[in-house]
């Protein structure tokens, strides 16, 4: 049987948005079946348009990453009545770079059931293809990051909780060992820590304690994505809002960050300090959400593998709150909803 794509020849690269709407050039449904029904009104966005907020969401994100995407370019025939197609699967995003597609849902988890199983039928038929599911927890988290509401420095109720991670016990033993490692990989040699801020701030200090080499401390820091709106400067793509003091050129450099999630902050700063001409340059990451990777970074020393959920504590932030935590753990849901309903409302409101 022919598996032939539908796929669209343009690609969007997202540093231009001249281009044509990613539309596949042929029949997109199996004969006698209408189109899937979209169930929310298209967004204009440039000249593309989507169909779902979310979808926005996420291709501003790409676009400030400078990471090109195709919007639904490809659509895959997923089962057959003979010759004739009867099921089709038309991925949300396709990031040429990285040959990945990107499927994502607003849906409650427990109405996602339909999504998985197209994903396992498309691994079926196309194993060959790499593609993701990003959910509605995702979505939390991108909108965490971009930020709209206002910063307000709380202490966290216990019932906002939903498990805790790790202890403090429990982190200050890994980071022992990693500062063990680390003194071991580079003996002979000096270090210099460059830290990603904020989220860094405790790992650093208590790493770079934990390490027995001679180590110079730097920092950088790597603007946010804003959520348009009144005041906001319109920063159309990263860059580092702090750069270093010390000249990187000839160093050791150890590279330090407190979690990697899409890998998408990574790979802009590590690409950055190459060019800086380093005698060396590793990684260092506390926590790892390795299910969510786009874009793979090679990272040499991890402190924990942690599961795909929104995370504060030892550092990390929700809109600026929690990083005073001396443990690591999940927020329960409801803390979103309460600082985010009406937002949420627009972006959950369809899939
Ligand atoms: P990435 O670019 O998606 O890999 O995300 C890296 C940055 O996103 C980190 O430096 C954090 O600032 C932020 N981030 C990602 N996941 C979380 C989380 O679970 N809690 C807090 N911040 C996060």
């Amino acid at each position: 049987m022919a598996h032939d794509l539908l796929t669209a020849d343009a690609i969007a690269t997202g540093l231009d948005l001249e281009v044509t709407p990613m539309t596949p050039p042929g029949p997109v449904t199996a004969p006698g079946r209408p189109d899937p029904p979209r169930e929310t009104s298209p967004v204009n966005f440039g000249r593309v348009s989507f169909a779902h907020p979310a979808e926005v969401e996420f291709a501003r994100l790409l676009d400030f990453y400078r990471v090109a995407w195709h919007y639904e370019p490809t659509s895959f025939p997923l089962g057959w009545d003979g010759d004739r197609v009867t099921e089709m699967f038309t991925p949300d995003f396709y990031l040429p770079e990285q040959d990945l597609y990107v499927e994502l849902t607003t849906m409650k988890q427990s109405l996602i059931q339909r999504k998985h199983r197209k994903l396992r039928r498309i691994r079926e038929v196309y194993p060959e293809i790499n593609i993701v599911l990003l959910t509605r927890r995702d979505y939390y988290e991108l909108l965490a990051r971009f930020g709209y509401g206002a910063v307000e420095i709380t202490s966290l109720p216990e019932s906002d909780i939903e498990r805790i991670l790790y202890s403090p016990a429990e982190i200050a033993e890994r980071v022992a060992a990693l500062g063990a490692q680390i003194s071991a990989d580079y003996a002979g040699r000096s270090i210099l820590l460059v830290g990603l801020l904020k989220g860094v701030t405790f790992f650093l200090a208590d790493l770079a304690r934990a390490i027995t080499r001679p180590v110079a401390i730097d920092y950088l820091s790597v603007s946010a994505l804003q959520h348009p709106g009144p005041g906001v400067d319109d920063e159309s793509e990263v860059r580092f809002s702090r750069d270093a003091d010390i000249d990187l050129s000839g160093q050791h450099v150890l590279l330090l960050e407190d979690i990697v999630n899409t890998g998408l902050t990574l790979d802009f700063v590590i690409t950055k300090l190459w060019q800086r001409q380093p005698a060396s340059l590793e990684m260092c990451v506390l926590f790892d959400k390795r299910e969510r990777r786009l874009i793979e970074t090679p990272v040499k020393y991890t402190g924990f593998t942690i599961p795909n959920a929104y995370v504060v504590g030892y550092g990390l932030d929700y809109q600026e709150r929690y990083r005073n935590l001396p443990f690591l753990c999940v927020l329960k849901q409801d803390v979103f909803h309460r600082e985010h309903g009406a937002r949420l409302a627009e972006i959950n409101g369809a899939t």
